[in-house]
C-alpha cells in the first residue's frame, strides 16, 4: 500500500533534519561544483511535459540551491549551466535556455533575497558566443553583485574546461612575448591564476546529477583533487536530501583519507 502523502512528508522532514545535522557537525565543502543534467528526461519522464519545461524546472531548482548553500555555510557554487557543446542543441532549444537565462540574470540582480544574502553572481565562459542581450544581463547581474561574497555564484555559460585552459595559455603566452616573465616561471600556480575560477578555491566536491558518470568538459584544470559524486535524481527533483547525502558522502571520504 503507498505511503499517504501527509506522513511520507513528514518523514522525509524528519529524515532531512537529522541529515543536516549530521552534516553540520563535519567539515563544510568552501566550494560545490554542480553538473546540472536531467532536465529534459525530468520534463518527459516524470511529468509527461514537454522536454523544454525541464530548464525552466530546472532554472527554479537553482533558487533552493542558494538557499540550501547559505544554511550549510558554503561559500562557493559553480554550476555548469550551458556548455560550448551545448550551442550544438535544436536551435529552438538553444533560443529558450538563451531567453530564459537572460530573464534569470535580470530576476537574480533585482532579487531581494540575493541582495540580504549578500550573494554575488560571476559568468564564466566564452562571452564571444553570447547574443547581446544576454551579454547585457550578465553585466548588469555582476555589476549589481559585485562587492557581496558571502555567496558567490560561478554561472558557467558556453563554458568548456578545455577552452578555459587554452585561454590561461595564451594569457600566460603574452606575457612571456611582453618579456613580463621567462618561460621557467610558468608552474601551477601561475595557471591556476590564470585560469577562469582563479579568485576563488578549486572545488572540493563536484556533483552530477541524472546518472551519467561523466566530467563532461567541465573544470578541468580546477578539480584535480576534487571529490566527485553521482547520483541517479534528475537536476530539477534534486531534493536537499540528495544535497545533505552528497555532503556526507563527500565528509566520509575525507574522514577515510585523514585516519
Ligand atoms: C542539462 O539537462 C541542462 C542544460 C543543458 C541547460 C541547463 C540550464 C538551466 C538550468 C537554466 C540556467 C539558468 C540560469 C539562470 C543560468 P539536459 O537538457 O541535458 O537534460 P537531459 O540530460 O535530460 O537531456
Amino acid at each position: 500500500m503507498a505511503m499517504p502523502n501527509l506522513v511520507k512528508d513528514a518523514a522525509y522532514t524528519a529524515y532531512e533534519s537529522s541529515l543536516r545535522k549530521e552534516v553540520m557537525n563535519g567539515a563544510i565543502p568552501k566550494h560545490i561544483a554542480i553538473i546540472m543534467d536531467g532536465n529534459r528526461r525530468y520534463a518527459e519522464e516524470v511529468l509527461g511535459e514537454p522536454t523544454i519545461k525541464g530548464h525552466t524546472m530546472g532554472r527554479d531548482k537553482l533558487k533552493e540551491v542558494l538557499e540550501w548553500c547559505t544554511d550549510l555555510g558554503i561559500s562557493h557554487l559553480t554550476l555548469f549551466a550551458f556548455s560550448t557543446e551545448n550551442f550544438k542543441r535544436d536551435p529552438e532549444e538553444v533560443e529558450y535556455i538563451m531567453e530564459l537565462m537572460e530573464k534569470s540574470f535580470y530576476e537574480y540582480a533585482d532579487s531581494e533575497e540575493v541582495h540580504k544574502r549578500r550573494a554575488g553572481i560571476r559568468v564564466i565562459g566564452d562571452r564571444s558566443l553570447f547574443s547581446p542581450e544576454l551579454l547585457k544581463a550578465v553585466e548588469y547581474a555582476e555589476e549589481k553583485t559585485k562587492d557581496y561574497n558571502e555567496v558567490t555564484v560561478y554561472m558557467a555559460v558556453g563554458y568548456g574546461g578545455r577552452q578555459d585552459i587554452a585561454q590561461a595559455v595564451r594569457c600566460i603566452v603574452k606575457k612571456v612575448q611582453k618579456g613580463e616573465i621567462t618561460v621557467d616561471d610558468i608552474d601551477e600556480d601561475m595557471i591556476s591564476s590564470a585560469i577562469s575560477t582563479s579568485d576563488i578555491p578549486d572545488p572540493d566536491l563536484v556533483l552530477r546529477t541524472s546518472g551519467e558518470i561523466r566530467i563532461s568538459n567541465f573544470l578541468l584544470w580546477q578539480m584535480a583533487y576534487s571529490e566527485l559524486y553521482f547520483t541517479d535524481v534528475y537536476w530539477p527533483g534534486f531534493r536537499y536530501i540528495d544535497f545533505l547525502r552528497a555532503i556526507r558522502t563527500y565528509q566520509q571520504r575525507k574522514r577515510r583519507y585523514g585516519a
